[in-house]
C-alpha cells in the first residue's frame, strides 16, 4: 500500500535532493525481506520446529496495512489462529472485517504448507468469543503444489501493469481458485466495467483522504525508511510501492504536503487502466466465518496468479467506506451481497518486499 499518492511528492523530492532520501541500509532490508521468505531448517522428527516453520509460511500471507493481526497457538496436532485485537485498525476497518479476512489469508497459506509437509489440514472457524480458526492436522502424502511454491513469491504489487489481457484459460484458473464455500469471485475484464469500478475507487479514496483520522491511522502504519521497516517488522514499507525510503520526519512531512485526493485518484486511474482486469470477492452472507472464507479465496487467487506470473494489488476504498459500499454493490449488480475485496490483476514487474515479524512474536 502506501496507497495514497504522496508518491508524487516523494519522487519529486528524490529527483531534486537524492542525498536527503538516500538510505544506507536498503541492501540489508532487501536481504532480510528475502531471507524471511526462504525455507527454514527443520530437523526430521522435530515436531515443534516443523510447527514453527508452518507458522512462518502462514505469516507470509497478506494482512490489511501489514498489521499481521494474528496470534498462533500450537497444541499437538492443532494450530489455532486468533485475532490480535491490539492490531486493529478502527478507522479503516471499524467492524474488523479486514482483520478476519487477513486470518483467512494466513489460514490458506498454512493449508498449502501443511500439505507440502505430509499433513492434511481440516479447517474450522469457531465463532464463539472473538472468533478463531482452528486447523487440525492428520498425516497424509506430501504434495508440493504450485500454490505452495508461490507462497514465498507472492506480493501485493502496486505498480503499473503491462495493459495486456489474460487468456481465457488463465481467467478460468483464477476464477476457480478465488471461489469457495459461500464466497465467489467476479472477474471484470471489460473496460467499461473497470471504469465503473474506478469511479467508486475514486469516491472511496476521496472520502478517506478527506478524513484526518484515516490519514493519521494510515501514517501510523507506514514505515518510511529501511531501518524503520526492519525494526518494526510490520507495516507498509515505502519501498513496497516503489516510493523512495526516507527518514520518518521527512516522509511524514511529504505526506502532509502531497497526499491529495486528486493526485492519488490519477494514480489509481493509471493503475486500473494498465490492468488486465479487476476481481471482486462477494458473498451472500456476511459474518466472520464468511470474512475468513473470503480471505482464503483471495489468497488462493493470489497464489494461483503468482504461479502464473500474474501480479495483483488491492483497491479496497469502495468497500471500506460503509456509505459507498452498497452503492458500489448495486452498480455491479450484486444486490444485497457484500463485496469484500477489490483487486486488480495483470502482468508487470515485482516491487521491493514487505517485512514480517519473527515467528516467536506471533506465537501464544
Ligand atoms: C484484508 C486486506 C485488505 C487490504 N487492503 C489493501 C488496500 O486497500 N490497498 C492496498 O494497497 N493494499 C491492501 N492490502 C495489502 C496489504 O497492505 C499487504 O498485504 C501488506 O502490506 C503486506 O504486503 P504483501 O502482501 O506484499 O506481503 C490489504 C490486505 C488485506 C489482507
Amino acid at each position: 500500500m502506501i496507497r495514497r499518492n504522496f508518491v508524487l511528492g516523494a519522487a519529486a523530492l528524490a529527483a531534486t535532493a537524492p542525498s536527503l532520501v538516500a538510505c544506507s541500509s536498503s541492501a540489508s532490508q532487501e536481504e532480510i525481506a528475502r531471507n524471511l521468505r526462504r525455507p527454514g531448517d527443520v530437523n526430521a522428527g522435530d515436531r515443534a520446529q516443523l510447527l514453527r516453520e508452518l507458522v512462518r509460511y502462514a505469516t507470509l500471507a497478506p494482512s490489511s496495512h501489514n498489521t499481521q493481526c494474528w496470534k498462533f497457538g500450537l497444541q499437538g496436532s492443532l494450530i489455532t489462529i486468533a485475532a490480535d485485537l491490539s492490531r486493529r485498525c478502527p478507522v479503516v476497518d471499524p467492524d474488523d472485517h479486514h482483520l478476519f479476512v487477513s486470518l483467512g489469508c494466513a489460514t490458506e497459506n498454512l493449508v498449502h504448507a501443511v500439505l507440502a509437509n505430509g499433513l492434511q489440514a481440516s479447517v474450522n472457524f469457531d465463532a464463539t468469543g472473538a472468533g478463531a480458526v482452528s486447523v487440525s492436522l492428520d498425516t497424509t502424502k506430501a504434495i508440493i503444489s504450485p500454490m505452495f511454491q508461490a507462497i514465498a513469491e507472492r506480493q501485493c504489487t502496486r505498480g503499473d501493469y503491462d495493459g495486456q489481457t489474460l487468456s481465457m484459460d488463465e481467467l478460468r484458473l483464477l476464477e476457480k481458485a478465488g471461489s469457495g464455500n459461500g464466497v465467489r469471485v467476479v472477474l471484470l475484464t471489460e473496460r467499461s466495467a473497470m471504469e465503473k469500478v474506478l469511479e467508486y475507487v475514486v469516491s472511496g479514496n476521496t472520502a478517506q483522504l478527506n478524513d484526518p483520522a484515516f490519514v493519521e491511522e494510515l501514517k501510523a502504519w507506514i514505515r518510511f525508511s529501511h531501518d524503520e521497516a526492519v525494526n518494526a517488522g510490520d507495516g507498509l514499507f515505502s519501498g513496497a510501492t516503489g516510493n523512495p525510503a526516507m527518514p520518518r520526519w521527512l516522509g511524514s512531512r511529504m505526506m502532509d504536503l502531497f497526499l491529495t485526493p486528486k493526485s492519488e485518484n490519477e494514480r489509481y486511474a493509471k493503475q486500473i487502466r494498465s490492468s488486465a482486469g479487476i476481481a471482486v470477492f462477494v458473498s451472500d452472507v456476511s459474518d466472520k466465518a464468511h470474512w475468513v472464507e473470503a480471505g482464503r479465496c483471495y489468497e488462493r487467487f493470489a497464489l494461483q496468479a503468482t504461479a502464473l506470473g500474474i501480479r495483483n494489488a488491492f483497491l479496497n476504498q469502495a468497500v471500506e467506506v460503509a456509505s459507498i459500499r452498497p452503492q458500489f454493490a448495486a452498480a455491479l449488480g450484486l444486490g444485497t451481497r457484500r463485496p469484500h475485496l477489490v483487486v486488480r490483476f495483470g502482468r508487470g514487474p515485482t516491487l521491493p518486499w514487505s517485512m514480517r515479524r519473527p515467528v516467536q512474536s506471533v506465537l501464544v
